[in-house]
């Protein structure tokens, strides 16, 4: 290859990734793209002096030895905070008091990561440096790097200094922590503190796996437009991760917009704190100018803290499908941002005795979106002495096993100890692995007691009239589930393999190992070496996989499985019903947003990014906001949910 084809290769690729991450509309497959990338990489380790500044090699990582401190060009000023509508008022009356009429106001996400500064200079990403005192900052360029959202190339070559939020989806929290869990290490308390952390990392090639993602949220030098929403759009035009809930609009709109915001946040993947408000006209904010840490320009209206104090009565012993036996608080219960807690986690015997925790302590209890509440600290000025120790069981208080301490974790080791059973038929069929509906914690514990489940086979065992007649349960919820069984044999494969609760193996592991061995029996053939080989595949994994199908209860599991219908073939193919079609979702709707993405992109659909003639179908859901105008004017069939999974043959 000669250097004119690697950088055009470079080129390619960097296509491929903006249409991949940031259009979420891939125009080769994954296949193709990693045939690229090996092809790019032979030509880097031949000519390791010509490896391109943008080339997406670059992105995996690599080790530092120490941090710089930069200094920032110009300062990076933090937000004011309102909690009240009384509060935005006052701030909205304050500033538009000169200029009442003619203000236009932008309202977007407040994203609760870390800030950073980032720097383009001739076109190519110079530098990015973390807020640090406003002043001065640390180096965290070999970090932000690895954001593939990011782009390292852009087609404009002024200089441009933007500042935006670094943060970690929901989702990829819950994989970090999973995996330090299953390490012993510390567990991140929330997404914030996990981004912020992996910034501040030397070695990037651990940012790479952790997958970063970033919003852009204002241009300080290089400036377009004469205002915020229109720079932002221009911003996005050069493939810029901005937010796609940035409105704009007078200032009988803002409480609307903020509140649609607030509507929005447990639909998001992303953790909000709150919504931004500013006005939009840089003329404007010139004029209202700032105070030493604040812009006057603009406020941060914060939603309810997610915290709450309330007493803590008791604690329970719950053992998991592993076997880990986990100290649950039980609580007075306790509003917090709209939902009653009764019951938080307290993790495990050191984390009781970091916290110092008694039972009849009255206790700080914390909520983060998709998190499991847990007691984060003790008041302790609110002890009268009546406070009682938390004893740790020695025995396990399902089937009194006696427990061994394994790592940070007190454990049930007993195979067939109910709970365990228990515990594993509830993964089976949560969310993310078989998905079945009407199975949840409760539902399984009725089952379990009653006898119609003792086991994960016995779950495709449930007929018409098993479940109809038990209290709190009719036809309908028994119509349901079992159509949810039915739904469930059809699932990716990979989500079966989850759904086994193999040691060890997360979402991540189980897709990887589909698309290896494309099959159930492949999968169950793989020797130590096989499995050994597979990039990302340890040698925990490997041993927790030998053994696991090693054992014969299990084999005949999958027999079972198997007999009755259940998908165990791995698919790379698309369909083809929804070929060439654009479609682009809007608003909260009754699912997970993935859910439809997922539905759309396995039918060979693609997903757009923002409105424009391009789009074919716009699916909206509740406050659907300034999309669906658009779409409307542009003359965008809208489709509601039910219209939409009619459309793929999935209506009801
Ligand atoms: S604008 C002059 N917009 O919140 C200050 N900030 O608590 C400009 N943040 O320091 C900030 N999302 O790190 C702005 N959409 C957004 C934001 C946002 C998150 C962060 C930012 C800021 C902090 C203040």
């Amino acid at each position: 290859m000669t250097y004119e084809e690697y950088l055009n290769l470079v080129a390619e690729l960097n296509h491929h990734c903006v249409r991949y991450y940031i259009y979420n509309d891939p125009i080769i497959s994954d296949y193709e793209y990693d045939m690229l990338y090996r092809k790019l990489l032979e030509f880097e380790r031949l000519h390791p002096e010509m490896v391109s500044e943008d080339s997406p090699s670059k992105r995996v990582g690599f080790k530092i030895d120490k941090t710089k401190t930069l200094k920032h060009d110009m300062k990076m000023l933090s937000l004011d905070n309102v909690y009240s509508e009384g509060e935005l008022l006052n701030f909205i009356n304050r500033s538009s008091k000169h200029f009442d009429g003619e203000i236009l106001w932008t309202v977007e996400p407040k994203i609760d990561g870390a800030a950073v500064s980032i720097i383009y200079e001739g076109g190519v990403l110079k530098s990015a440096i973390s807020r640090g005192d406003g002043y001065e900052g640390e180096d965290i360029l070999h970090n932000v790097r690895t954001i593939r959202t990011l782009p390292v190339k852009i087609k404009e070559t002024g200089k441009f200094i933007l500042r935006g939020e670094v943060f970690l989806s929901k989702e990829n929290f819950k994989l970090i922590n999973e995996e330090r869990k299953r390490k012993g290490e510390p567990l991140f308390a929330n997404p914030r503190n996990a981004a912020a952390g992996t910034l501040k990392l030397l070695d990037s090639s651990i940012a790479a796996k952790r997958g970063l993602d970033i919003f852009i949220y204002s241009i300080e030098e290089g400036r377009k437009y004469k205002g915020h929403f229109e720079d932002m759009e221009y911003l996005r035009e050069l493939n810029f991760p901005v937010n796609e809930n940035i409105t704009i609009g007078h200032r009988d709109t803002i409480f609307t917009r903020v509140k649609e915001i607030g509507n929005l946040r447990s639909s998001l993947s992303y953790d909000i704190d709150g919504a931004v408000v500013k006005v939009n006209d840089y003329e404007i904010r010139e004029i209202l100018g700032e105070t030493i840490k604040y812009p006057r320009w603009a406020i941060a209206y914060k939603f309810e803290a997610e915290q709450a104090t309330t007493l803590l009565k008791d604690v329970s012993f719950q053992v998991g499908r592993t076997g880990i036996v986990t100290p649950v608080a039980i609580l007075e219960p306790v509003n917090i941002s709209g939902s009653t807690v009764s019951k938080a986690s307290l993790h495990n015997e050191d984390e009781i005795h970091r916290l110092g925790v008694k039972i009849g302590d009255t206790v700080f209890v914390e909520k983060s979106g998709e998190i499991i509440p847990k007691v984060v600290k003790v008041v302790e000025e609110k002890r009268n002495g009546d406070e009682k120790d938390i004893v740790f069981p020695t025995e396990c208080p399902s089937c009194k096993n006696v427990l061994k301490k394994v790592d940070a974790y007190w454990k049930c080791l007993n195979l067939k100890c109910p709970d365990r059973i228990k515990g594993g038929i509830i993964h089976f069929a949560s969310r993310d692995a078989m998905d079945i509906k009407g199975l949840g914690e409760k539902a399984v514990d009725r089952f379990f007691e009653i006898g119609i489940l003792k086991n994960i086979q016995d779950i495709y065992k449930i007929k018409h009239g098993d479940i109809r007649y038990i209290d709190g349960f009719g036809e309908l919820s028994e119509e349901n589930l079992l159509k949810s069984i039915e739904e469930s044999k059809k699932r990716d494969f990979y989500r079966l393999i989850y759904a086994l609760g193999i040691d060890n193996i997360g979402i991540r592991t189980a897709q990887l190992l589909a698309s290896k061995f494309k099959d159930i029996d492949n999968l169950m053939s793989a020797t130590h070496d096989d499995l050994f080989d597979i990039h990302g595949v340890g040698e925990e994994i490997a041993n927790s996989l030998i053994e696991f199908f090693s054992n014969e209860e299990n084999r005949e599991l999958i027999i079972f499985l198997k007999s009755v219908g259940l998908n165990m073939r791995h698919s790379d193919e698309r369909g083809s019903l929804l070929s060439g079609v654009n479609f682009l979702i809007t608003g909260t709707l009754s699912r997970p947003r993935k859910f439809y993405e997922e539905l759309i992109v396995k039918n060979g659909g693609n997903i757009l990014s923002s409105v424009s003639k391009n789009l074919n179908y716009l699916i909206v859901g509740d406050n659907p906001g300034s999309k669906l105008e658009k779409g409307k004017k542009l003359g965008i069939i809208v489709l509601n949910e039910e219209q939409f999974l009619e459309m793929i043959g999935m209506g009801v």
